[in-house]
């Protein structure tokens, strides 16, 4: 019956919410990266993509004491905007994943992105697991690094406790408002059912981030197999155009099924008509760092779903963001590709 369990591919899960969340800074603290820090004004303003090989998830987690065993070959995660101008930017980060984190400021709690994002997740039937972060700034919290988010609230004194129910109890509320149910996700033995998880985070100190990877991989696998199960068929979204120096106009990608070669005839929607070309450079950034980074590349001669990844060719110049790529096959006729490039 389990046939399929070696042929997963990664789960894409997206990360959304109200600005400044710190929805990068949680996968700078799963990274050990600081891409935050150099963003113009902190702010993202562009879609991002890292891969996270099951080998890390399986290292950050392993004080849960889960059952190790980990189907899917890893985790991409897709980071978006939340400042307001990019609604744009975050629907099609949300139309791409299976899964998605949805960042509230336990400080804060739902704000007017916090909300849109809840409407695109709710439009698509995404599930979606909430990080309730920052919770390093309740008043006099004690650091437990990296500890997972039980054994962390276990350390604290009986006022942050009580701040932290008084915040979450808000919160819940807030989005039953929404009319979203919620509940931490230790107590949430329905998950995904009717009630979403709410997972306590802290992305400066790490507590809470074993539990948020964990949740995540545990929850794909077992209930999206059929959805992860490896296709051949080429399923393929242009993220950003970007013109990097030594590269020409590059493509950033998010590959969702299929596998790309280097070599392969691809047809994308071009500003001036359909743009065929032939993959002249698979790229992809190291894994745990971020696509949207400039750093060194790794070079492939074939890339497997799910990945994001940069791909030179000649004429990407007038190509358009939020598009599909197509492959065309031996059988293929180019113009009904060109045709369907151009109906996006
Ligand atoms: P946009 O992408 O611009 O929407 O913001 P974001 O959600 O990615 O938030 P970002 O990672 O830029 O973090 C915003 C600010 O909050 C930064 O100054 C972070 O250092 C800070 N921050 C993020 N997470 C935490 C946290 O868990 N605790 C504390 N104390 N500060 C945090
Ligand atoms: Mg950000
Ligand atoms: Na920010």
């Amino acid at each position: 019956p389990n046939q399929n369990e070696d042929n997963l591919r990664s789960p894409i899960c997206c990360i959304m919410g109200h600005v400044d969340t710190g929805k990068t800074k949680l996968l700078d603290c799963i990274r050990g990266t600081n891409v935050q820090e150099g963003e113009a004004g902190g702010i993202t303003q562009q879609i991002g993509a890292t891969y996270f090989p099951a080998e890390n998830i399986r290292e950050r987690t392993k004080e849960l004491k889960a059952d190790a065993k980990l189907k899917v070959p890893g985790l991409l995660v897709i980071d978006t905007p939340g400042h307001e101008s990019f609604t744009n930017l975050r629907s099609r980060g949300s139309g791409l994943c299976d899964i998605a984190i949805l960042v509230v400021d336990i400080m804060h709690g739902l704000e007017p992105q916090t909300i849109e994002s809840l409407n695109l997740l709710k439009m698509r039937n995404t599930e979606f697991i909430v990080a309730l972060n920052k919770v390093d700034r309740l008043y006099g919290w004690k650091v437990c690094k990296n500890a997972p988010i039980v054994k962390a609230m276990k350390q604290q004194s009986k006022d942050v406790q009580f701040e932290y129910n008084t915040r979450l109890t808000q919160i819940v509320t807030q989005f039953k408002e929404q009319g979203i149910n919620t509940e931490l996700y230790y107590k949430n033995k329905e998950m995904g059912k009717d009630t979403f998880s709410i997972v306590p985070t802290s992305a400066i100190s790490g507590e809470g981030i074993p539990d948020m990877l964990l949740l995540l991989v545990q929850w794909t696998q077992k209930t999206m197999i059929e959805r992860l199960t490896y296709s051949n068929v080429v399923q393929c979204t242009v993220l950003e155009v970007k013109v990097v120096e030594g590269h020409g106009t590059t493509i950033d990608v998010v590959l969702v099924n299929g596998v790309l070669h280097e070599g392969d005839q691809i047809v994308v929607c071009g500003m001036q008509g359909p743009i065929v070309t032939t993959i002249r450079a698979l790229l992809t950034p190291h894994p745990m760092k971020e696509l949207r980074v400039k750093g060194t590349y790794l070079h492939h001669k074939e890339i497997k779903a799910a990945q994001g990844i940069k791909i030179t060719a000649q004429g990407f110049e007038h190509a358009i963001a939020g598009t599909s790529l197509y492959v065309v096959g031996p059988d293929d006729d180019v113009e009904d590709i060109k045709e369907a490039a151009m109906e996006d």
